[in-house]
């Protein structure tokens, strides 16, 4: 079963960044699945990695659209974005030097963030950049 199932309650009704979102789930249940049938730490780590990349490209993703749209909530959302960046990357180097495992607890930390970011900081841009 997979860890996040996508709902239309997690829809920024902006079709681009609502596919973005889609992919950041799949990583993370992608992570989920090799975690539960004990894939080793290279594959781990290649599936973090995509998981990092593909977070800083959305996140640029979004930011450049609030900007464009001259989103008042810009620069609180960005300083959660970077907060999140930070947070994946520590996370990834750790995991790569060998004092963090990958864990539930890993898991869940990512997972309950894209949610509740999704839910509480990005859906407030959404009538900003679907408006006219
Ligand atoms: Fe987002
Ligand atoms: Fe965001």
């Amino acid at each position: 079963m997979a860890l996040i199932n996508w709902s239309e309650d997690l829809s920024v009704k902006v079709n681009g960044l609502d596919n973005q979102h889609k992919k950041l789930v799949d990583l993370i249940n992608e992570l989920h699945n090799a975690m539960k049938e004990g894939k080793g730490k290279e594959k781990l780590g290649v599936i973090l990695n995509e998981l990092i990349n593909y977070t800083k490209y959305h996140f640029s993703a979004e930011e450049e659209l609030m900007r464009q749209k001259n989103f008042p909530g810009y620069q609180q959302h960005k300083s959660e974005h970077d907060a999140l960046t930070k947070k994946v990357v520590e996370f990834s180097e750790q995991f790569a030097s060998g004092s963090l495992f990958m864990s539930n607890e890993v898991l869940v930390f990512l997972k309950d963030w894209l949610i509740e970011h999704i839910k509480g900081t990005d859906k407030k841009y959404s009538p900003y950049l679907t408006a006219k």
